[in-house]
């Protein structure tokens, strides 16, 4: 008996799922594998976060709680954007779900109605095909330059036709690349005009190099008339694990994402809540390390990779990766993320994931070990001498 349903059809079988199969088998067999696709930090979750989260674990916080989010984090993501003279209402802008994923499926699943157009500013994360797809929306590229900069007239053709959201990501993964303000407002603009939504994933927000910092769609949307903007701690605090993230947009916006979850997952952990407000209001110090740790890495990948022939690599502005183009190597990004990793190690997530324009590209994180950036990527560079 074949139990799989038709909503499976849409649910595609991870891209990099091969591709680590083909890494554990090599480390299985004692090869050495660099660690370049997980887009995780390699860093623990700060010590004063995992105390505040065995306090209230202690204190008997282990119940059930308001879908919405304890009233505590409420405002302390309320007191975050303050801080950032963004106006927001703990109690009826936001919502707290199990890592912004929830955030983001809620947003659209409340939203999309089935056969509704979609637009993903792309390169993105393969993650918003799949969610747009199972809410019954189709999914449309609107390919940016590279840097992940806004290509104004395509997105005016685009937005021509009938659509009812817009997926932006910036910083973006994978490109490391920052939408300006001026772009964010185009977006605005247009989808007033048109009246589309703007899911806007910020969940890399704080993590932004050489003091520049990022605009949030909330700075261009005060009333929060088309945004919802989803963020989280995974990456920001090095919490992926602890499944933790929140959504913040109009009242009756988060009251569908409420409902949402009131069905689904009930609420995010108790005592991972009380974490996240320690994450906020803590000690700060871990954060700013953990952010000039990932510059060092960034500008030593740069450097590796300058000295490789025939690779473009623009510096990324924000996140922790860079998306080089290969396509003087003429291989499918499958083809070559496999030889790479089968004939030197390196792990990389083939540019096809982010969509059909970037298969001549391939993701690395750099939030990878100094070790992994300082031998992966030379070794590769040898490897690719021998293909030229
Ligand atoms: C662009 C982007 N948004 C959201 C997420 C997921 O975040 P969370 O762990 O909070 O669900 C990721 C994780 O890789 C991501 O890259």
């Amino acid at each position: 008996m074949d139990w799989t349903s038709h909503h499976m059809e849409v649910i595609p079988v991870s891209g990099t799922l091969k591709m680590h199969e083909i890494a554990m088998k090599m480390e299985r067999e004692d090869k050495k594998v660099y660690h370049f696709e997980v887009g995780q930090p390699d860093f623990s979750t700060p010590q004063n976060i995992i105390d505040a989260a065995i306090k209230a674990m202690n204190e008997g916080k282990t119940r059930y709680v308001s879908s919405r989010g304890v009233p505590e984090l409420l405002d302390a993501i309320q007191y975050m954007y303050e801080k950032r003279n963004i106006e927001v209402n703990g109690k009826t802008n936001v919502i707290v779900t199990p890592g912004a994923k929830m955030s983001l499926f809620g947003g659209i699943l409340s939203t999309i109605d089935s056969g509704d157009d979609v637009l993903l500013l792309s390169p993105a994360w393969p993650t918003y095909k799949t969610m747009i797809r199972m809410a019954g929306g189709k999914p449309v590229d609107v390919p940016t330059s590279p840097g992940y900069v806004l290509d104004e007239e395509d997105l005016k053709d685009k937005v021509g036709r009938e659509v009812s959201a817009i997926v932006i990501n910036s910083p973006n993964n994978p490109t490391g690349g920052v939408l300006t303000k001026d772009h964010l407002k185009l977006i605005y603009d247009l989808a007033i005009d048109h009246k589309f939504m703007v899911f806007s994933d910020e969940i890399y927000e704080s993590l932004v190099y050489d003091g520049f910092t990022q605009n949030s769609m909330l700075e261009v949307d005060p009333e929060m008339e088309v945004t919802l903007c989803i963020s989280g701690f995974s990456k920001n605090y090095a919490m992926t694990g602890w499944r933790i993230g929140y959504a913040v947009g109009s009242p009756s916006v988060i009251n569908n994402l409420v409902r949402v979850q009131q069905n689904t997952t009930s609420c995010a952990a108790s005592f991972v809540q009380y974490a996240g407000v320690e994450a906020i209001m803590g000690d700060q110090s871990s954060i700013d390390m953990m952010r000039n740790a990932y510059q060092e890495r960034r500008d030593m990948t740069q450097s590796l990779f300058s000295e490789i022939a025939d690779i473009e690599c623009l510096n990324p502005m924000g996140a922790f990766y860079v998306f080089p183009d290969f396509s003087n190597y003429g291989l499918s990004s499958s083809t070559l993320a496999e030889l790479l990793l089968k004939k030197t190690g390196v792990s990389t997530v083939p540019g096809i994931e982010f969509g059909h324009h970037y298969d001549d590209h391939l993701r690395f994180s750099y939030a990878a070990s100094p070790n992994d950036i300082e031998e992966g990527i030379p070794a590769m560079g040898k490897f690719l001498e021998t293909l030229r």
